[in-house]
């Protein structure tokens, strides 16, 4: 298949571009496959109305069937038509988070989307994205738009064209290139069907945030299972990951130098992804810069960026510094573990 790429600049009065959206939204009409920005990731949409096109996406993914994906829409007037109900903790949610990097599972209106988009549940994730280019191509299609991130399955989620392009060339029909994302992590998943709601996926916007808007919170225990003491290693949990296996490392710039050197000794060439901070003090095969410690979002908006460098490389093994689990730190560890199966050294 032959993949085309358009150029869209984000920054610009979206309506100059409009031959290149249109063409793109012609495509999703027509059931086809296109990735295209949103303010976190890249996403890969498809007619969520259509399994015909929706099958595309786990296709070209490689993406485990009973993995549902995020619906998004233009506007929040839409709900109506493609939900059953809506809670007053989605409609408090939605007014500050909304567009935003926020997915609220509502109980869906039978008969709407296609059941490979919910595989098989009752409920829906929604959101409306932040970025021009998203919202354009929604606008366009006038369709409910199902869109995982756009990377092959397991691998990073992909912040710029370029990481969809190596992953997805000629199993897509076309990609939107926008520029590189800005959150850099994907949208946090809330479940408002149940009270309090539950936060079923870290991600942009903080939980401290939602919060402050709706009050109770809980947080999916099996979030929690990775937390403190290091865990076995699991397959079944390996995301995110580059092709080198990744460790997390607690603890100070010497402790981190202390296991590098130990690496290297064992004939290793070792890999590294540290803050801004320490990166000039670390003497590694490979140090990759990540964000900042003073601002924990410059680390989501840059991580995923880091952890595909590391391909390009040859190291044996990716040693990672670790993060506080607050705020957005929480996103970011969450993704960390998964890239790492849990593993601490
Ligand atoms: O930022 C994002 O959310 C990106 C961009 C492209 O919008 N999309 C994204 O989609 O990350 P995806 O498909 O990679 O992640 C969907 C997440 C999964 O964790 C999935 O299990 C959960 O949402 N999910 C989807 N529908 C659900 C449902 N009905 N109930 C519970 N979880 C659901
Ligand atoms: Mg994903």
């Amino acid at each position: 298949m032959n993949t085309y790429t358009w150029n869209v600049d984000k920054n610009v009065d979206i309506q100059k571009s409009y031959p290149q959206i249109r063409q793109a939204a012609e495509l999703l009409q027509r059931n086809e496959v296109v990735a295209f920005p949103t303010e976190t990731v890249y996403g890969l949409g498809a007619n969520a109305t259509s399994s015909e096109a929706v099958r595309k996406i786990y296709e070209a993914k490689g993406r485990p069937s009973d993995n549902p994906l995020i619906v998004h829409i233009d506007d929040k007037r839409q709900l109506g038509d493609l939900v059953a109900e809506i809670p007053a903790s989605a409609y408090l949610l939605m007014d500050e988070f909304w567009p935003g990097p926020l997915t609220i599972i509502f109980a869906k209106k039978p008969g709407v989307f296609s059941d490979i988009v919910t595989a098989g549940l009752d409920t829906v994730a929604i959101r409306v994205p932040d970025h021009p280019v998203a919202r354009a191509i929604l606008h366009e299609t006038n369709l409910p738009i199902a869109a995982p991130s756009a990377n092959r399955s397991g691998r990073p989620s992909p912040t710029t064209a370029h990481h969809v392009a190596t992953d997805l060339t000629g199993r897509i029909a076309g990609i939107v290139d926008g520029g590189p994302t800005g959150v850099g992590v994907e949208s946090t998943v809330i479940d408002c069907t149940v009270t309090p709601p539950m936060i079923l996926r870290p991600g942009g916007v903080t939980a401290e945030q939602i919060r402050e808007v709706i009050g109770d919170v809980s947080i999916d225990p099996s979030l929690k299972e990775g937390e403190g003491a290091p865990k076995s290693p699991g397959m079944k949990y390996t995301h995110y990951a580059p092709e080198a296996p990744v460790y997390l490392v607690e603890g100070n710039v010497q402790r981190l130098q202390q296991l590098i050197d130990r690496k290297q000794a064992e004939g290793m060439k070792v890999g590294v992804m540290s803050t801004r901070e320490a990166a000039s003090d670390l003497k590694a095969d490979v140090v990759v810069t990540c964000g900042s410690r003073e601002d924990l979002s410059t680390v989501a908006r840059d991580l995923y960026e880091a952890l595909r460098h590391f391909n390009e490389t040859d190291v044996d093994i990716i040693l990672s510094e670790t993060f506080s689990k607050e705020g957005i730190g929480s996103a970011i560890m969450n993704r960390l573990e998964k890239a790492a199966g849990y593993n601490y050294l």
